[in-house]
Order: structure tokens, then sequence, then C-alpha cells
């Protein structure tokens, strides 16, 4: 296995849709492996091709309580139900969490490396990581979905902790930056924007951003 490059905002790479697969190529088992260590050094809860610099639609998704990584070859959500806030962030987007719209329990389709069909019935944070990855194999971003425009932060500079603003986080939040907290962790909707500096290329591509 092999730690692979990422790519990161605003590599055009990330904005491109990945292609179906026909079948499991004979290489991919090796890309999978490479990518589920990728994400383990990054230490993300999903990856997709794209963010290594593929357009093979491929995703891996590993929650922090599972023992291995779950890989999924042309993954899609075939049924979405409800609606609600989540903070989010992306490995391909370091150093900022934003606040986006997600459904509350999703249904997805998959193949397997195997070859089988993998159907997934998901809520919390899998829901959450199965959009957003099948999101980047799209070419979409979560900086897309944000609730509103200046719904974005630099880590360590959440606009909603009062009297905190600024304050240095423990540094938990980077554990999860490829999916998210839980609910509870999601800033109010009326937090002060004060330190939101959002990429510059926010919600739609714009000027190159780098993250810090
Ligand atoms: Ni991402």
């Amino acid at each position: 296995m092999a730690v692979l490059p990422m790519r990161f905002l605003p590599d055009p790479v990330l904005r491109r849709p990945a292609q179906k697969l026909t079948k499991v190529p004979p290489g991919l088992k090796q890309m999978t492996d490479d990518m589920i260590e990728t994400m383990h050094v990054q230490q993300g809860v999903g990856l997709a091709a794209n963010q290594i610099g593929s357009l093979q639609k491929v995703a891996v998704i590993q929650l922090p309580d599972w023992t291995e990584a779950l890989v999924l070859i042309n993954p899609e959500i075939v049924k979405r139900e409800g609606e609600l806030e989540l903070e989010e962030g992306c490995l391909s987007i370091p150093g900022y969490r934003g606040l986006v719209k997600r459904s509350v329990r999703v249904r997805a389709r998959a193949i397997g490396l195997d070859g089988k069909v993998i159907r997934i019935k998901a809520e919390g944070l899998l829901a959450q990581a199965l959009e957003h990855e099948t999101d980047h194999l799209n070419g979409t971003l979560y900086i897309d979905r944000l609730v509103a425009r200046d719904k974005i932060w630099k880590i360590g500079y959440r606009p909603d902790e009062e009297g905190h603003e600024g304050h240095e986080h423990d540094g938990h939040e980077h554990h999860a930056s490829e999916g998210a907290p839980g609910p509870g962790d999601s800033p109010s909707p009326d937090g002060s924007s004060a330190c939101v500096d959002p990429p510059a290329d926010a919600p739609d591509a714009g000027p190159p951003f780098r993250g810090p």
C-alpha cells in the first residue's frame, strides 16, 4: 500500500465527474488499498478517486468505529429523506469547515471489489459521508452545499462560539475533516460571521484558493 498525493482546491480534477466503471479492472484493488491508506494518513472518514487525481468512479469510506474500509464502485444515492444542517469539512479543502444541507437518511447502491451489488441504508455520519463522496464523484464539493454563502470558517475560528472567537481548537476537528462530527456540533444559524473567511472560490469556481 502507498500513500498517494492529494489533490486540493482549485485542482480542476475535483470539478470533473468521474466515469462509471463497466467492470472491476485488475488494478483497482491496488488503487483502493492505496486510497484507504491515504485516507488513514489524512485521518479522514472517506476519500473519492478525484481527490487522488483519478476519474474512476470509486470511493472509500471508513467511519471512526469501523475496523475496515468500505470500497464503493459506481456509488449512487438512490433515495434521500429529510433534510438537516451539518458541519462538514473536506480533505481537499484543508483548514476550513462549513455548515451544509444534507439528507437525514439515504439509500445508496454501489458495486464492491468482488463485483457484487452493495445496498446501504444509512443515517448520521454514514449518510453524510455517502452524500459527500458521491458528490465528489460528480464534481461537487461541500462548499456548493453551504446553507448560506458565509457559513464557512477557518478551523479554530468557528463563528458561533460566543466569547471564543479566534480560539484554537484542540485538533479533534482535523480528525473528522472528511465528514463531520454529529449534529450537536453544528454552529447556530445566527452565529456571528465576524471571523468567517471563506475560500475565494466558494461557492463556485473562481480565483485560486489554497488552504492555510
Ligand atoms: Ni471531501
